[in-house]
């Protein structure tokens, strides 16, 4: 299988019925947009699995945000996606600079932190700039549900993932594997400000054991 430019070579693809378990454990996101030229990318710590299969997430995109204007354009076009992606500890710097820079005060955001925190991205095959965030440990295309009472009210969309990778070294046999892999490929869990938990020790119910 050919993996997209911009993904490690690490990355595998996840089947949609197990994209849920990405999301499962609350981690803090880049959500990623994409129109008319222009290609834009936030943190995001409100996003949540919302069903099984085919899977779905949710994430609250504040009205402020220029991320959520290239989306709404999209939608007006009839074609809304784009992607969340899963920084990791290595990334917590990114994740602060894309959170705390809009697009809507500085135009060349995504240069800005390109040049200041290491941002990378390339465009998922067949757009020309839906942006997959280099470095981080999993990666999502979604298509807007549309809901403009719920986005206008709530600031909440509603997606569906359409295609889902994550890294092996991580994340294999449909679920994570945090423990037994490098630390700073963990995940972001936010706090308040540039303060950020990673995701912490595996906790196994006697119960369940080590189910699927
Ligand atoms: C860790 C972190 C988490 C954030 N979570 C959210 C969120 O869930 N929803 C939201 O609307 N803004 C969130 N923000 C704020 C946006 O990322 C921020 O407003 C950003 O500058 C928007 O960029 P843009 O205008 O270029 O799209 C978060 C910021 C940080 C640092």
């Amino acid at each position: 299988m050919t993996l997209p430019p911009g993904l490690p070579a690490h990355a595998r693809e996840v089947p949609l019925d197990r994209a849920y378990r990405l999301l499962n454990h609350g981690p803090t996101v880049l959500v990623g947009a994409h129109h008319a030229g222009q290609t834009n990318a936030m943190a995001a710590a409100w996003a949540c699995a919302l069903d099984f299969m085919p899977p779905k997430l949710t994430v609250v995109l504040d009205k402020a945000t220029r991320t959520r204007a290239l989306i709404e354009a999209g939608e007006a076009d009839g074609h809304a996606r784009f992607t969340v992606a899963l920084p990791c500890v290595a990334q917590a710097s990114l994740v602060t600079a894309l959170g705390t820079t809009s697009a809507v005060e500085v135009p060349d955001k995504m240069a800005r932190v390109q040049r200041d925190a290491g941002l990378r991205w390339r465009p998922v095959p067949g757009t020309d700039g839906l942006p997959l965030i280099e470095g981080c440990v999993a990666w999502m295309v979604c298509r807007v549900l549309p809901q403009p009472a719920v986005q206008q009210a709530h600031d909440l969309f509603l997606a569906e993932i359409e295609q889902a990778w994550a890294d092996e070294r991580v994340f294999h046999g449909g679920r994570w594997h945090f423990e037994t892999a490098d630390p700073a490929l963990r995940t972001l869990h936010h706090v308040a400000g540039g303060h950020y938990y990673a995701i912490g020790e595996p906790v196994v119910s006697p119960e369940q054991g080590t189910r699927a």
